[in-house]
């Protein structure tokens, strides 16, 4: 028994964030941004706008796009570096906000690879039989952790959320088929990308903790340098296992962490630089939320057929990092 995506939703926030508006407040260039990182516009959320605003209405379209209604849903899962609060969950509140019943939900904390760690969750329980549908969300407001001193961060980080709709299918061959996960990750490396204080290790009560704390921190050279291969690698332990050829891929959706990357990622994998699907220019890094607005992206613009197979692979703080594979259903992303 298994899982297929019925049904895909996103929020993008109004505001748009271009490269002129970051080289009038940091030390940096539209060309310095475009060229290491591919980047043009991302969005930001406006003041106030939390984390659970954007993966409410994610989660409403995802319900549209696979013409379901609350009461079908029976499990909630949310991957997000930046939830509404420490304590408690973000996702039981949204669940409640999107009208669902009294189901599971929980969060998912994985970084940039959150939307594939959730998307095992998800697939993991309607496996289990505990559920029949769950909606599995991506959802981030990295502007409310950016260091305002950090140029680098600045940069790169965007704001969004998507959403998919997972359900139960009897048949493997069936169009949205999630046939594997790859999971996998490092602590040893967990200094890399991470909020110092906060948690148990450094508390937020003042005089523990600086300023710059609280702010989300990355060591972008060195994440730089393994983050291909640790997808690469993920991926084609994924392909081995399921018995795809490799150019029988269609499109590999990676976390959009940067364009360098998603080029380098497809070299790797030794496959044409068109089968990326790239929409960082428009959104940034959207750490949990990167896939499925990646995802949607292609869809809308015509580059999805139903039954491509499609390579979803990412990786991020922890380290962690994941890839999925599945065939693309026939959906429409609301
Ligand atoms: O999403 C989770 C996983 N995250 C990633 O995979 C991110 C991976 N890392 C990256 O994408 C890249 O490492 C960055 C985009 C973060 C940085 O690009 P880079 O090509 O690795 O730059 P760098 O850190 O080697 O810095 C090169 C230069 C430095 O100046 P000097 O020392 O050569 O004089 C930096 O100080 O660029 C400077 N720099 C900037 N200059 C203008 C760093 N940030 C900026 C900036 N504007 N925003």
């Amino acid at each position: 028994m298994a899982s297929a995506v019925i049904g895909l939703g996103t929020y993008l926030p109004l505001r748009r964030v271009t490269n002129e508006e970051l080289a009038d407040r940091f030390d940096t260039s539209d060309e310095w941004i475009s060229t290491r990182t591919g980047i043009h516009t991302r969005r930001w959320a406006d003041t106030g706008q939390a984390t659970s605003d954007l993966a409410v209405t994610a989660g409403e379209r995802a319900l549209k796009s696979a013409g379901l209604t609350p009461d079908d849903i029976d499990a909630v899962v949310l991957a997000t570096t930046t939830p509404d609060h420490p304590c408690p969950a973000t996702a039981p509140a949204v669940a409640s906000r999107l009208g669902l019943r009294t189901i599971a939900a929980y969060d998912i904390s994985a970084v940039c690879s959150g939307f594939l760690y959730a998307l095992a969750a998800g697939h993991g329980q309607i496996a289990a039989k505990n559920a029949q549908r769950v909606l599995v969300i991506g959802a981030e407001t990295y502007s409310t952790i950016l260091n305002p001193a950090d140029r680098t961060t600045n940069v790169i980080f965007g704001d969004g959320a998507g959403a998919i709709v997972l359900a139960e299918h009897t048949r493997k061959d069936q169009e949205g088929s999630i046939l594997g996960v790859d999971l996998g990750s490092d602590g040893s490396q967990q200094d890399l990308i991470r909020i110092p204080a906060g948690g148990s290790r450094q508390r937020a009560t003042p005089g523990d903790a600086t300023e710059e704390d609280h702010y989300f921190a990355m060591q972008g050279k060195a994440v730089f340098r393994q983050a291909v291969t640790r997808m690469g690698d993920s991926a084609n332990s994924l392909l081995q296992r399921i018995g795809w050829d490799k150019d029988s891929v269609n499109h590999i959706v990676g976390h959009q962490a940067n364009v360098r990357i998603l080029k380098a990622l497809a070299d790797y994998l030794e496959l044409p630089h068109e089968r990326a699907v790239i929409n960082i220019d428009r959104v940034g890094n959207t750490s949990a939320a990167s896939i499925p607005l990646a995802l949607a992206d292609a869809a809308h613009a015509g580059r999805l057929k139903p039954g491509d197979r499609i390579l979803m692979t990412a990786f991020g703080g922890g380290l962690t990092w994941a890839s999925a594979a599945i065939t693309w259903p026939s959906i429409t992303p609301v």
